[in-house]
């Protein structure tokens, strides 16, 4: 079976990643204006690093969760690709291969001049880090409130979801463009959307399935409903 996961925040809560909204999320008490945009990185890059080192540290002492694995399992067993808004590399640790990342991934560093980007696994030396090829500011290598998405990425994204008979929605409150828009056109190109939430969002108004509960129990229960359906 043909079938595409978009997971965000709530997908990596269970394995003590804060969500960015509701209770207890990153932007509570803070503004995303401040900390996640070109503008705030520029006014003061040490206060945007000191930020992201800090959620770096949440995610390093991370792991995997049941639902994760399950979609890494589900990979095995159909035709399966995950889009995901998240940067915290939580599917590729749970054995996950086909991973887009369309937000970026918080582990890879870009040079705000020449453009190069590389690794940069571990806690965060010293901020703001230097480009080790022409010394230029380092950021993190992830996508800011008013900057595109990675082209390759997003086109990806967009084949994937007229591409699915299944368009699992998993974790996101479906509020930031351009991924919330793909559960509606997969749905419009014949998908079976299936949603898995604590709370209803704009996309379980269009989902056959709506699932109300956590990540991992909900994925639970994606798997034994699509296991009867048998592998492609
Ligand atoms: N299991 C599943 N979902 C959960 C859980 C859980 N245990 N706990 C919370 N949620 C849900 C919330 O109900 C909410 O709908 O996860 C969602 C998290 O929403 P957001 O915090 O808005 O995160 P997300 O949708 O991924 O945000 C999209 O916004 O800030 C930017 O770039 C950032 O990628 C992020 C994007």
């Amino acid at each position: 079976m043909k079938i595409v996961a978009l997971t965000g925040a709530g997908i990596s809560r269970e394995s003590g990643i804060p969500t960015f909204r509701g209770r207890g999320g990153f932007w509570e008490g803070t503004r995303p204006e401040e900390l996640a945009t070109p503008r705030a990185f520029f006014r003061d890059p040490e206060k945007v690093w000191r930020w992201y080192c800090w959620r770096r540290e949440i995610i390093s002492r991370a792991r995997p969760n049941r639902a994760h694995e399950i979609l890494a399992k589900m990979e095995r067993e159909h035709q399966l690709w995950i889009i995901t808004q998240n940067v915290d590399g939580l599917h590729q640790r749970a054995g996950s291969r086909r991973v887009i990342e369309l937000h970026g991934n918080i582990w890879r560093l870009k040079c705000t001049s020449c453009g190069r980007t590389w690794e940069d696994p571990g806690a965060c030396g010293k901020i703001p880090p230097r480009c080790p090829r022409c010394g230029a500011l380092a950021r993190p290598d992830v996508v800011w409130f008013g900057e595109s998405l990675p082209t390759q990425a997003l086109r990806k994204s967009f084949e994937l979801a007229e591409w699915a008979e299944v368009f699992l929605v998993v974790g996101t409150s479906g509020l930031v463009q351009p991924a919330a828009e793909l559960p509606f056109i997969a749905k419009g190109f014949g998908a079976r959307v299936m949603v898995v939430n604590p709370e209803r969002t704009p996309h379980a108004d269009i989902a056959e399935v709506f699932i109300q509960d956590k990540a991992t129990s909900g994925m639970e229960k994606v798997y034994e409903l699509l296991q009867n359906k048998g592998p492609s």
